[in-house]
């Protein structure tokens, strides 16, 4: 983006959100904050005077036409981001993620913006055949929030054949990093096991632990998305963006536990409901089209984000009391033993 931009941040107060709104700041753009704030108003402390806060739910057409009002380009990144959880609320999930993207999109294409870009997810792939992932791998998407995702990718490309919008769509992988909630018993295995070992108490594994995973430092997703409006090759071309280290679940559990210098030991626990057992991805697109490189491995990333949690304190877990299909929730988040 070489010109300066009026540029809305959907979902700007929240983890990955609130560190691209300011990455955008700093390149100059001008900047709108959206959010409901159910993830909390704390990372608002980070912004400066020159980002606009705007609240707003974007299930709701007339807040997210307060939202886009006098922007040209839109980064979409407000979702119910949980995986695991989206088994037993899918309902929840699908009018956050569906029908508040759609909204968004909607307004957007009556304001007259073009530039859309989407944070969808290595999750729309579902079980992988084949690992590392390709764009070119079918997407399987196999559980309630990746089928989200992926729904979202297609009304991308329908109103971009209509000529109505230029989508960039990027699917991350597991991104962790300072600011990404404690609290979130559901997701996020990094913090959650960061705050286990912080609150004393032994981090959980769902199954054996071996699930494979390439854990993303956030400063390692956020400067390629904020690159990729202009790029003519990405206009409706979805790209892997993340590293290419990976990990398994229980490596992580053993590395901060160790980090933390905490006299714990893991816990195992049965298999989430449809938890991908093995999902990492090929950026060589993301290499070839963006110059793309991961530059922060897990072992610094996983420091530094040991340093903000320690910083934070403790968090009490913050159960959901609502589900949709109580026989799927998983008994570890019925018993709070997260
Ligand atoms: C994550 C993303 C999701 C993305 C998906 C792609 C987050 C918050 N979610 O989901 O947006 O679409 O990757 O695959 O980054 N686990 C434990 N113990 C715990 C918590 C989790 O063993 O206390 C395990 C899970 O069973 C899973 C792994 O850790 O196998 C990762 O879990 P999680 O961080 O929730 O991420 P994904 O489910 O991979």
């Amino acid at each position: 983006m070489a010109e300066t931009k009026k540029i809305l941040v959907a979902g700007g107060a929240g983890f990955i959100g609130s560190h691209v709104a300011q990455e955008l700041e700093k390149r100059g753009h001008q900047v709108r904050v959206f959010d409901n704030f159910v993830g909390g108003k704390q990372n608002l402390e980070c912004f400066g005077s020159g980002i606009e806060v705007v609240e707003g739910d974007c299930c709701k057409a007339k807040d997210c036409r307060k939202g886009v009002k006098g922007c040209d380009a839109v980064f979409h990144l407000a979702a119910h981001a949980a995986e695991g959880q989206s088994v037993f609320i899918p309902a929840f999930n699908a009018e956050t993620n569906i029908l508040g993207s759609i909204r968004m999109l909607s307004e957007a294409i009556n304001e007259g913006i073009s530039d859309f870009v989407f944070t969808s997810s290595i999750a729309t792939y579902g079980k992988p055949e084949k690992v590392p992932i390709k764009e070119t791998a079918p997407l399987n998407a196999d559980d309630p929030y990746a089928i989200t995702k992926k729904a979202f990718e297609d009304y991308l490309r329908v109103y971009h054949e209509l000529g109505q919008i230029t989508p960039y769509i990027v699917r991350f992988f597991n991104v962790y990093g300072p600011r990404q909630r404690m609290d979130d018993p559901y997701r996020g295995v990094v913090p959650i096991f960061i705050n286990k070992c912080l609150k004393g108490e032994n981090p959980v594994i769902f199954g054996d632990g071996l699930q494979k995973r390439a854990f993303t430092y956030i400063s390692d997703v956020v400067e390629p998305i904020c690159d990729i409006v202009g790029n003519k090759k990405l206009v409706n071309n979805p790209i892997n963006i993340g590293t290419e280290e990976v990990h398994t679940v229980k490596e992580l559990a053993e590395m901060t536990i160790e980090q933390m210098g905490v006299d714990l030991e893991v816990e195992f626990v049965s298999k989430r409901t449809s938890d991908v057992k093995v999902t990492y991805c090929d950026t060589s697109k993301a290499k070839e089209l963006l110059g793309y490189q991961a530059k922060v491995s897990m072992e610094k990333g996983l420091e530094k984000t040991i340093v903000w949690a320690k910083g934070m304190g403790p968090q009490e877990f913050r159960y959901f009391d609502y589900t949709e299909i109580p026989k799927l929730t998983h008994g570890i988040y019925t018993s709070k033993k997260i």
